[in-house]
């Protein structure tokens, strides 16, 4: 059983699970699996355990936050793609939780389209990491390691 104090639950909203073949020329070609390997290298020389997850459905992101809450983990990093920008239930889910969540996106969505300028979890993350691509996730790991 993994010590709750190292555990980092990465989360993944929707449309993340085509990473690799979605619009490459804004995502890249790494896939999710690809960006899991290079978290779980990482992970290992800071100590850290992630576990990786990604789904289509809002509940099943709240239900993991809650999750994350109740077992007093250590951060969530979490990419909520698209729900980013239309979920206050998502906002309330982390306002909700005693767990740091590290906001992250491949894409800087402020130099997107006007509908991507909004993020109902910025307000209530610890901190965002945007536009880096797959080292956002590790950026945002390595800081989870300050926590
Ligand atoms: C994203 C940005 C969102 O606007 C978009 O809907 C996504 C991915 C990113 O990682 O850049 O699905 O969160």
């Amino acid at each position: 059983m993994t010590d709750a104090s190292t555990l980092v639950y990465v989360l993944n909203g929707p449309n993340l699970n085509l990473l690799g073949t979605r619009e490459p020329e804004v995502y890249g070609h790494d896939t999710l699996d690809d960006i899991a390997m290079m978290l779980e290298d990482r992970a290992a020389t800071l100590g850290l355990t992630i576990d990786l997850r990604q789904s289509n459905h809002e509940g099943h992101l709240i239900d993991w936050l809650h999750e994350a809450g109740s077992r007093e983990i250590r951060a969530v990093i979490l990419n909520a793609g698209a729900l980013t920008h239309t979920s206050i239930a998502l906002h309330d889910a982390i306002k909700g939780v005693p767990v740091p969540v590290i906001e992250v996106h491949l894409s800087n969505p402020h130099a997107r389209e006007e509908f991507r300028h909004k993020s109902w979890i910025a307000p209530v993350a610890r901190a965002t990491i945007a536009g880096l691509g797959p080292l956002g996730y590790v950026l945002a790991l390595d800081a989870a390691a300050t926590f």
